[in-house]
Parts: C-alpha cells; sequence; structure tokens
C-alpha cells in the first residue's frame, strides 16, 4: 500500500459485506493464523519479521513505548514497518497498532496534550469532546496508528486511586455522555484521510469501585515501557513502592450487582451505542473473583446482554494475575469471553500455552474461532483492509495551530472557580506588578500529568506547548512586570498588589498515584505563606488529578481555581484569568473537607455536606 487514501468505494465495508468476508478468511485461516491474530504484543518485544512469522495480530506501544528519537516521523516509520510485515503474510492480514492516547496522541513529542477527562468533566461539553476526538484521530492517523485505549469510562468512587484523574465524574450520566461523546469523534472518519480511529472502552467493569486496601496489590507494580521482557513472562520484577501506592488500583470492588449495573454499566452501553467496538477488561475484580476470569461479566453480560460483537482486549499482562499456572491463566481468560491477549512480553509463551490449550480441549476451537472472527470484524469495519497505511500527509497537521486552540479551549472551560473574594478574579492587566510563584507555573511536564511522553509522566520540558507562566507573559503587555520564582523565594522586600501561587500534585499514573493522604504538602503550604505576606490578593491555581484536601489553607486565598492537568495549552488559564473567557466549569467530583468524606460511601454515610457538592463552580 502507498497510503494513498482509499477511494469512495473502498471506505469501510458495510456489515452485509463483512461477514461473509470473515467467513472466507476463516475458512483459509490455519490455527497459528488464528492464534497469532489473538496476540498484542509491546513493540519492543517483537520485531516486524516476528510479526509475520507468528501472525501478529496486534503491536502497542505501552506508556513511554516510544522510537527513538520519539518524533512523529520515527513514530510513522515503526507502526508502519509492522504493518509491512502483516500484510507480506500468506492472507495480508492487517495488524492493529494500539496505543494510550487517553488526552490527545500523548507519547508523541509535538503532539496536542489535552486536558486529561478529569477536567473535560469539568467542562461538560459533550460537542467540545467529540471534536478533542476527531483531533486525536487525525493526530494518531498521522503516524499510522488505528486504536487507541480510550475513553476510560471509569466511576471513580475514592478520590485516592491514582486513576481518578481518567475518569470524567463520579457522575455515572456524564461519564456516559462524555465517554460516548469521545467515542463518536474518534470513530469519525476522517474526511480527507478517508481513515478513522477504533476507541476503547476501559476498563470493563466497576474499576473505579476498588476499595483500600491494607496491602500493595503485589509484590511488584507492572511495569510500562521499553523494558526486557521477563523470560517466563512471570510477575514483573519488585519495584519500590511509597506508602498508600498501589492500595485501591487493581484491587476488589465489594457492591452489590444492582450497584454495579447502575453506576458502572452506563457508561460502556453509551459507548457501545456510539460505535465503541473494543472493550478493555479491568484488572481489578467484583466480590472477589477477577474481571479477566468473569465469565459471567465478560460473556453473560457484556456480549450476550448487551449484544456486544466487537472485541474484548485484556490488560497488559493482566492474565498472569489468574492462576500461578500461565497455561490456567490462558484457558481462564479465553473461556470467560477475552478475544485478544495483551501479552505484552514474551508472545512465544502465550501462543504455544493457547496452542496446547486448544490441543486438550480446554479451550475450544469454537472459541478461538469466536474470538478471531470478532478481530476480523473490527478490523473490517475499521477499513483497515482496504487502508492498513494511513494518509501519510496527515503528519502535517500533527500539532498544528488548529489543533492547539481546541485543546486551549478544552482548558478554559475546565477550569473550576471555587472561590472569589474581594473580586480578585478576573485580574486586571493595569496592575504594575504580579507575583506568580510555584514550579508547576513554568513546566510543561508537570501540567500534563501523567500518560504524557512517557508513562507516569515527568517534570521539565517534555515536549512543546505553552506553560501557564508563557501563557500570562503573552497576555498582557510589556507593562506589567511578571515576577517568577518557582520557589516563592523573591528578592528582598518585593510586593505586589495581586501573588498567583500554583500548587501541584508530582505526575503520577495508576497504582503509582495512590495515596492515603491527599492534604497539602509542606512545600505547598510553605509556597502559600510565602506568596500570602508578599500580596495583597493571593490567587491560588491548583494543578491536580484530584480534589485535595485544602480546608485549613482556604482561609489564607483570596481566590482559588482549579486546573487538574490542563496539558500542553496553558495559555487557556490566562484567557480566563484576565477575563477574556468567563468561568464555565462544574466540579465533577464533590470536594471533601477532610480524609474521612473519602470515598464518596462515606461523605453519602457521614450525612455531612463536603466544602462544596459535585456539580458547584463560581462565574466570574
Ligand atoms: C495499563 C493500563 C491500561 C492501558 C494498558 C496499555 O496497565 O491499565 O489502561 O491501556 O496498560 O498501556
Amino acid at each position: 500500500m502507498t497510503g494513498e487514501p482509499a477511494n469512495d468505494q473502498q471506505q469501510g465495508l458495510s456489515d452485509t459485506d463483512i461477514e461473509p468476508k470473515i467467513d472466507q478468511l476463516l475458512s483459509q485461516m490455519t490455527l497459528d493464523e488464528k492464534l497469532g491474530q489473538m496476540t498484542m504484543v509491546e513493540n519492543n518485544s517483537i520485531e516486524p519479521a516476528q510479526v509475520a512469522e507468528f501472525f501478529i495480530g496486534s503491536v502497542l506501544s505501552g506508556g513511554g513505548g516510544n522510537p527513538t528519537p520519539n518524533t512523529p516521523e520515527n513514530w510513522r516509520a515503526m507502526v508502519c514497518a509492522f504493518q509491512q510485515a502483516a500484510l507480506e503474510t500468506r492472507l495480508a492480514i492487517p495488524l492493529v497498532y494500539g496505543v494510550d492516547a487517553v488526552h490527545g496522541h500523548n507519547n508523541v513529542k509535538g503532539a496536542v496534550i489535552f486536558p486529561h477527562n478529569i477536567g473535560l468533566g469539568a467542562s461538560r461539553d459533550a460537542d467540545l469532546i467529540e471534536r478533542i476526538g476527531r483531533v486525536t484521530a487525525r493526530e494518531l492517523l498521522a503516524t499510522s496508528v488505528h486504536w487507541t485505549f480510550a475513553p476510560s469510562v471509569s466511576v471513580p468512587q475514592d478520590l485516592r486511586w491514582g486513576r481518578t484523574y481518567e475518569g470524567y465524574s463520579a457522575d455515572c450520566q456524564l461519564v456516559a455522555d462524555l465517554g460516548a461523546a469521545l467515542v463518536r469523534g474518534l470513530s469519525d472518519r476522517c474526511s480527507d484521510a478517508d481513515s478513522r480511529v477504533l476507541a476503547c472502552a476501559k476498563h470493563f467493569v466497576a474499576d473505579g469501585a476498588a476499595r483500600w486496601r491494607e496491602s500493595p496489590i503485589a509484590e511488584g507494580a507492572p511495569q510500562q515501557g521499553s523494558t526486557a521482557p521477563p523470560q517466563d513472562s512471570a510477575a514483573p520484577p519488585a519495584v519500590e513502592l511509597s506508602p498508600g501506592q498501589w492500595r485501591i488500583d487493581q484491587g476488589d470492588a465489594p457492591i452489590d450487582e444492582a450497584s454495579l449495573r447502575q453506576t458502572h454499566l452506563p457508561p460502556y452501553q453509551a459507548a457501545i451505542a456510539a460505535g465503541a467496538l473494543t472493550v478493555m477488561a479491568s484488572y481489578s475484580s467484583w466480590n472477589d473473583e477477577k474481571l479477566h476470569a468473569h465469565r459471567y461479566l465478560l460473556s453473560d453480560l457484556l456480549k450476550g446482554e448487551l449484544g456486544f460483537d466487537g472485541l474484548i482486549v485484556t490488560d497488559w499482562m493482566a492474565i498472569n494475575q489468574l492462576d500461578p499456572d500461565y497455561q490456567q491463566c490462558v484457558v481462564q481468560a479465553l473461556n470467560a469471553g477475552i478475544d485478544m491477549v495483551m501479552v505484552p512480553y514474551d508472545f512465544r509463551c502465550f501462543i504455544s500455552a493457547l496452542k496446547a490449550a486448544v490441543g486438550q480441549g480446554d479451550v475450544a476451537q469454537e472459541r478461538v474461532d469466536d474470538a478471531v472472527r470478532r478481530i476480523l470484524r473490527v478490523k473490517l469495519a475499521l477499513g483497515l483492509f482496504e487502508q492498513p497505511i494511513s494518509d501519510a500527509s496527515l503528519l502535517l497537521s500533527l500539532g498544528c495551530a488548529a489543533h492547539r486552540q481546541v485543546a486551549r479551549e478544552a482548558v478554559r472551560k475546565s477550569l473550576v472557580l471555587l472561590k472569589n473574594d474581594k473580586q480578585s478574579l478576573p485580574l486586571s492587566r493595569d496592575v504594575p506588578r504580579l507575583l506568580l510563584a510555584g514550579r508547576a507555573a513554568d513546566d510543561i511536564g508537570l501540567q500534563c500529568g501523567g500518560w504524557s511522553i512517557s508513562w507516569q509522566g515527568e517534570a521539565g520540558a517534555t515536549t512543546s506547548g505553552t506553560t501557564i507562566l508563557e501563557g500570562i507573559r503573552a497576555a498582557v503587555s510589556d507593562s506589567i512586570d511578571i515576577d517568577y520564582s518557582a520557589d516563592g523565594q523573591f528578592a528582598g522586600d518585593t510586593r505586589a498588589t495581586v501573588g498567583i501561587a500554583v500548587l501541584h500534585e508530582e505526575p503520577y499514573a495508576e497504582g503509582f498515584g495512590d495515596r492515603a493522604d491527599l492534604a497539602l504538602s509542606s512545600d505547598e503550604i510553605d509556597l502559600l505563606h510565602r506568596v500570602r505576606q508578599r500580596c495583597d490578593q493571593l490567587i491560588v491555581l491548583l494543578i491536580a488529578g484530584r480534589p485535595r484536601i485544602i480546608t485549613e489553607q482556604l482561609p489564607m486565598m483570596d481566590a482559588l481555581v482549579v486546573a487538574w492537568l490542563p496539558g500542553t495549552e496553558a495559555d487557556g488559564l490566562a484567557d480566563v484569568l484576565f477575563g477574556d473567557f468567563s468561568f464555565t466549569g462544574k466540579l465533577p467530583f464533590s470536594w471533601p473537607r477532610s480524609m474521612e468524606q473519602i470515598p464518596l460511601a462515606a461523605l453519602r454515610a457521614s450525612g455531612e455536606a463536603p466544602l462544596w457538592k459535585c456539580g458547584y463552580g463560581l462565574t466570574s
């Protein structure tokens, strides 16, 4: 394929065309070709030649699984090399490349990174999120990536969870509306590219209902990225955990079926109705039964009752948690309804275990054929057979100004004004000086958070974009002296009418973000005091993946804005701080007064009011 866009006639087959084509392919496929289609391998654990040799159906980049150098062109070359290999197999069944584009094509340097879902939940703007989906699809297709493991349609119930920010809200209906909007945007055909992207609703189901545990999930947290594969697919190497980490993620949801259906299922129904063709199973358990081996939830409920006819993919190495014997892991997962396994390292081990299980009758040939039928259905519906390699000209639009404008709008709409005494906001452009303090005021990595260039995210100039400081400087004329200090240690007797303190969480992803205590750190409190002493009006901007416990410090703040994790276009903050746009964001979660009001069940049981209710937000 030259990557030229397919002509009109070839755009994605209609359903009536697809089923006969699947039947035809299935009748020709060998067992090895079928098992290969069910295998997803991470990009640093396989060569293109092995994709062909083992008929691999999917390759992924885990968080930070980037080519070196990390450029859009290099991403495209890497993905296309795997695809070309797949196309050279006997039946030329294209592979589908997957990434976690959870807030833009966020692994790729230069791509636009949007606010994380919690900020988009504050916007409550489904149309905006559909547009974000379209922009994300175009940037994915620029690198010929056709599958993103998004949206997360978790409904987080405990703010201590490190994945709270990947959820839109604790309001199930809002999650359903916004998740469906992203699916529509991702799945929409890019007009000039004749391609679209596979969405993946995750993590099925009730991952957000996992409860706090007294011990970490496992000795070692699952490793992502380009580490060499453990040869025997044993548990990943143990890592040193700090207190609280991995105490909730991947845990058990002790809820009844009525609660599961009422609070955690509707977002999947909405995502499927919106066109989601893939669903990712959750690491977590329901009443101590692992989701990855849960036949009732995966097969009877999702595939049977909800009529889901796409494919269910596992999470990263998730089946390894099912049983001490790896072959048993494979048998349990397949028989529960898993169709594709994100191995992700030792694909030979997986394929041989599955082949043995089929040979011994522990996994029926019909189950394999059903899984492969679903995989082929998804690839055919995507139009991948007609256009396995996307239009290279899309590279020109990756990170373009128009895309960044959509992200800047999203930042504006994500901001929630929680306090505004003395009419501190909007800021005047007529003041002679502004004090600005906090590391996160001038750090792209901190404002993007986890799942940004690397799995966990990190501080520093990790990619291109606009920091809060750069946005403020651009918003005011040279007449205003912006006095910036990362630690708030301003020179001498520096004072100003207005001081802005930017507080932040260090980036994290998954269980590494589990925290026992959400109070401000001593450094954050020190910063507040330093700025407070030097200004008449203290404006606090909070960069965080979740509400923090700020009750004790609130009286010293004249204004408080939560900006969540805004992504690369932080000039959107200046747009609103200076009144060019109004504050419109509303809290997507209740804001607890103390840790005693966490999880949500505790808040409800207490009968007390939170600091601010879900839905709260001042307008300026
Ligand atoms: C991770 C996450 C999942 C992600 C997958 C691939 O462990 O749980 O959300 O899509 O692995 O990176």
